[in-house]
């Protein structure tokens, strides 16, 4: 069902507002510049054909990856299209990447979307996500502190919802640590054209201490700093159990 007018008016005012809270967040700018940086570093190269995003909303994506087709199910005046992730408007195997930078656990159906990225991908392109991870540091933290739901008692290829009214930003913050956890064979086997190249836990207490999107970075830069170069120094296991995203790279290889 196509969105209203005061549908659109609204998610594209809450795209605006995160534009504004990014200006003036140096410590966010910092971390979508490292986690961006980590997104290239997972794609194949551009010859391979052409690089879309899904769910570009504010659009951050145009400043670290500039070749990206930035998309939206909500079209801004900075996307190149509008896009739906369970509808792509694009020819079978004619797309080197697609990147989803928060957008797989607000999709309504994740089983659809990969369906249609084993579709429009060729073999040898990749499909690039940053998202949340629920850890034993980052659970009571999303949990508590984050307006979006965590839910884990759910199967992350269903249908997260009936209704087509959904609004955009509707989500459930677990669906990918239960999709590349503890579901992961299933999805492998759901999915046999696509294989898994690269899953990397990051970002610790430094991402909720930036303040994010709705709050101001609740320490001095000088400190923030500091706390992020420390946890870079982590070793990887301690690193994953404090971790608050996760970046899941998956090849088209059949
Ligand atoms: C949390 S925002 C992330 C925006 C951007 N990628 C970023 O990280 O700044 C989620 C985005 O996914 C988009 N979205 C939600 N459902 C979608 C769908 N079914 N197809 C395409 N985009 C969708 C929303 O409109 C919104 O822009």
């Amino acid at each position: 069902m196509p969105f209203s007018d005061e549908q659109r008016a609204r998610t594209i005012a809450r795209f605006e507002e995160h534009r504004r809270a990014w200006a003036e967040n140096p410590a966010l700018r910092a971390l979508y510049a490292e986690w961006y940086g980590r997104i290239a570093a997972a794609l194949p190269p551009p010859a391979l054909g052409p690089r879309v995003e899904i769910g570009s909303g504010p659009g951050f994506a145009r400043q670290f990856i500039p070749d990206l087709e930035l998309t939206d199910l909500v079209r801004a005046p900075w996307h190149d299209r509008e896009v739906s992730a369970e509808a792509l408007p694009y020819d079978d195997a004619s797309l080197g990447a697609i990147v989803l930078f928060d957008v797989l656990h607000h999709l309504p159906s994740p089983r659809k979307f990969f369906a249609e990225a084993v579709r429009v991908l060729r073999p040898g392109a990749r499909l690039v996500m940053c998202e949340p991870y629920v850890s034993p540091v980052s659970y009571p933290v999303y949990k508590l502190f984050h307006d979006e739901p965590l839910a884990l008692r759910v199967d992350p290829l269903a249908d997260q919802t009936g209704s087509d009214a959904r609004d955009p930003f509707d989500s459930n913050q677990a669906i990918p640590t239960l999709l590349f956890g503890r579901a992961r064979a299933t999805f492998e086997s759901a999915f046999p054209a696509l294989t898994i190249r690269a899953v990397e836990y990051f970002a610790g207490l430094s991402y909720p201490a930036s303040g994010g999107f709705s709050r101001r970075p609740i320490l001095p830069m000088p400190l923030w700093s500091l706390l992020r170069g420390l946890e870079a120094r982590l070793p990887a296991a301690i690193l994953r159990r404090t971790a608050f995203r996760i970046l899941v790279a998956i090849e088209r290889t059949l």
